[in-house]
C-alpha cells in the first residue's frame, strides 16, 4: 500500500503509519485479555449504571497512548478515558476498548479501536477485534482489509442487499436509554417487523466492520462519540459501503447519528426513511430534527 499526506511542514506517510498502528491495537488487545484473564478487579459506573469502564480501559488506554506519542510527539490524541479534544491538525481517535459491557461480563465481542484524523478526515482506521483477533484496518483511498489471526489479509467488501425485507441489521441503545423515550425502541420496533432481522451485539466498531465485510447490510445507532465510529466508518466506506447522519448528510466525527449500510441507494434510502417515520412517534427528541432528503 503507498498513500501520503503533506501537513505542517512534514510528510505524512500513511503506509509506514499503518503497520505502525497495526501493532499498538495488537499490544493493546494483548493486555486487554491477560487482564480479563487474571479477573477484573475494578469495574465502575461512568455516566450512569449502565456505562462501565474498568481497569483495562484505562490500562489500555495508556499503552495506546504512550506508544503513539512516542513515535508522533506533535500528534493530538482522543481517547474516551482521558477524553480531552484535540487542537491539532492530526491527532489520533482512540476507544481503548469498545463493547466494555461485553467485556466485563466475558461476552466475547468487544475490540481496541483507533483512527489517525487530519481535522474532520480519517486517514487510517484499525478495529481489533476480541478475543478473536481479527484486525480490521482501511487507509483512505486504499481499501479495506481484515487480516485473520493467521496473518492473512482479505480484502473486504460490503454485501449487495437491496430490499429492506432481506437486510439482515444491527443497531444499539445509548446509556440514557433508561431516562428518555428517545431511545432508539421506536425505531429498533419498527425495523424489526420489516427486516430480516435487527441484532443488538454491544459494540459499535464491531458493528461497523460487519457491515464492511458483508455479514450485516446495515446498521444504525445514535448518540455515538468519535472513538466508537471513527475507525468503522472509514473500514465501510472504503468497503463500498455508504455512512450519514439520519438525515441523509454523509456522517461526519462528530455527528450524533449514524446510519451505515451497503451503499444499495434503495437500502440506504429505505433505513433513513425508515428511522425518521420510527422518530416521528416521540412526543419528545433529543436529536435536532431530519429532514431527510
Ligand atoms: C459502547 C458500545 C455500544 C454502543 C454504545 C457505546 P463502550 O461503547 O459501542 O455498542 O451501543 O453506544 O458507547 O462504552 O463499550 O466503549
Ligand atoms: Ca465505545
Ligand atoms: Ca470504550
Amino acid at each position: 500500500m503507498s498513500g501520503s499526506q503533506v501537513g505542517s511542514g512534514r510528510t505524512v506517510d500513511l503506509s509506514t503509519i499503518l503497520p505502525f498502528v497495526l501493532d499498538v491495537a495488537q499490544q493493546a488487545g494483548d493486555l486487554v485479555l491477560a487482564m480479563q484473564a487474571k479477573g477484573l478487579q475494578n469495574v465502575v459506573s461512568k455516566s450512569n449504571p449502565t456505562d462501565l469502564v474498568t481497569e483495562a480501559d484505562v490500562a489500555s488506554e495508556k499503552l495506546i497512548l504512550t506508544a503513539l506519542q512516542s513515535r508522533f510527539p506533535d500528534f493530538g490524541f482522543w481517547g474516551e478515558e482521558s477524553n480531552q479534544p484535540p487542537t491539532t491538525e492530526y491527532f489520533w481517535v482512540v476507544d481503548p476498548i469498545d463493547g466494555t459491557t461485553n467485556f466485563a461480563n466475558g461476552l466475547p465481542y468487544f475490540a481496541v479501536n483507533i483512527a489517525l484524523n487530519k481535522g474532520a478526515d480519517t486517514l487510517i482506521g484499525v478495529t481489533l477485534e476480541l478475543p478473536a483477533g481479527h484486525l480490521y484496518f482501511a487507509q483512505v483511498g486504499q481499501g479495506a482489509y481484515l487480516r485473520t489471526a493467521g496473518g492473512r489479509d482479505i480484502r473486504l467488501h460490503v454485501n449487495d442487499t437491496s430490499s429492506l425485507s432481506r437486510a439482515f441489521l444491527c443497531t444499539g441503545f445509548p446509556y440514557h436509554r433508561t431516562e428518555h423515550e428517545d431511545n432508539n425502541l421506536a425505531e429498533f420496533s419498527y425495523l424489526t417487523t420489516r427486516s430480516q432481522g435487527v441484532r443488538c451485539m454491544g459494540s459499535a466498531a464491531l458493528d461497523l466492520v460487519n457491515v464492511a465485510r458483508g455479514a450485516l447490510a446495515g446498521y444504525w445507532e445514535g448518540w455515538l462519540n468519535p472513538w466508537d465510529a471513527a475507525p468503522g466508518v472509514l473500514i465501510v466506506r472504503e468497503a463500498g459501503g455508504q455512512v450519514t447522519e439520519y438525515s441523509g448528510d454523509p456522517w461526519q466525527l462528530t455527528s450524533k447519528s449514524l446510519i451505515a449500510t451497503n451503499g444499495q441507494p434503495d437500502l440506504h434510502r429505505a433505513l433513513v426513511t425508515s428511522i425518521n417515520t420510527a422518530r416521528k412517534s416521540l412526543t419528545s427528541t433529543l436529536l435536532p430534527p431530519t429532514e431527510p432528503a
